[in-house]
């Protein structure tokens, strides 16, 4: 299959660049930075997907069949600072992309939504597909805004359209020096025997979903008969401090975490019931929270070591 993958050089896409090469696909990637690691067999452009014209030839070139559109800017606190940036990149170029897509015989857009910043404050945890759309921050109004113009551009074009809404994904690759992201710049900093500090009370909860079960949602996502819209968690929540003792634990950490202001547009509490992706895609989290972190800091280990 022809394969575009958007954002290929970030944390998610970086994964799912390396698997759809694993599994024999023609795979073309677009970012407007470099790789932080390097995989074989694939085509990678640097672009940057606000170049309409770019996108355009980018897309033509591909004759992509499925779009796995990654690319954003993916930090809430960066939204807030910077709505700009984060319409443009989440919203336009998404709708541009998009209809390239179609108009080069693209079936299936696979566009990467956000699970935990939709919902906003829900009145009831774990949030599920069926919950008010509610955002908090524009990083979450621009995910939501993206799904309602693709949907316009699949009843427009006849190119399906899914959505895969994950929670708080974590890992091994990803970027620890970004403001996003809580367990890679944890993990990192731990390591290095920095200092780490909690935003707000350390109460707070997110739902962290581990990258290659990510990954699995994006492929079935491709793979199904229709294009649907599922949040992809696994419904527990775990706090911000509670990440941070798994952590020191595997880190061998034994600095206490310092304490800072809460930052704009963070939300107190999120967990996602993936009911809906595991009655139409099948899918299941497989990792358990505790492997999860095991895995990303060993990888964090080797970056790390002298
Ligand atoms: N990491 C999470 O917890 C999480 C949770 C929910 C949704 N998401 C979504 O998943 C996707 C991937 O997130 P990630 O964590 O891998 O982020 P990431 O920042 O590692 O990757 C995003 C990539 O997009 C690229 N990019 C940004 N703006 C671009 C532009 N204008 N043109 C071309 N490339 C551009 C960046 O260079 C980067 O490589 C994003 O859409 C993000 O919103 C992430």
């Amino acid at each position: 299959m022809r394969v575009l993958v958007t954002g290929s050089s970030g944390f998610i896409a970086g994964h799912l660049v390396r698997r759809l090469v694993a599994a024999g696909h023609e795979v073309t990637g677009l970012d407007v930075a470099a790789p932080r690691r390097a995989v074989d067999g694939w085509r990678d452009v640097r672009l940057d997907l606000r170049d309409d014209a770019g996108v355009a030839r980018a897309v033509a070139e591909a004759k992509p069949e499925v779009v796995f559109h990654l690319a954003a800017q993916a930090s809430v606190s960066v939204s807030m600072r910077e709505p700009r940036l984060d319409i443009e990149t989440n919203v336009i170029a998404s709708v541009i992309l998009a209809r390239a897509a179609a108009e080069a015989g693209a079936r299936r857009f696979v566009f990467t939504s956000s699970g935990g910043a939709m919902f906003g404050a829900p009145a009831v945890v774990p949030a599920d597909d069926d919950t008010p759309v509610e955002p908090r921050s524009f990083y979450g109004a621009s995910k939501a805004s993206a799904e309602q113009y693709l949907r316009i551009v699949e009843w427009e074009t006849g190119m399906t359209v899914a959505s895969v809404r994950p929670a708080n994904v974590y890992g091994p690759y990803q970027d620890p020096h970004g403001e996003a992201g809580v367990v890679a710049i944890f993990a990192e900093r731990m390591l290095r025997g920095d200092a780490v500090t909690i935003f707000g009370t350390g109460e707070d909860t997110r739902d962290y979903v581990y990258v290659d079960d990510v990954v699995e949602a994006q492929v079935r996502a491709a793979e199904a008969p229709a294009g649907e819209m599922c949040v992809v968690g696994t419904g527990i929540e775990t706090s911000t401090r509670r990440i941070f003792e798994l952590l020191a634990q595997c880190c061998g950490y034994e600095r206490a975490a310092v304490m800072g202001p809460p930052r704009a547009g963070d939300i107190r509490r999120i967990a996602l019931d993936a009911a809906r992706a595991r009655a139409v895609w099948g899918w299941t989290p497989q990792v358990t929270l505790e492997d999860g972190l095991a895995r990303t800091v060993e990888s964090f280990r080797q970056a790390v070591a002298p």
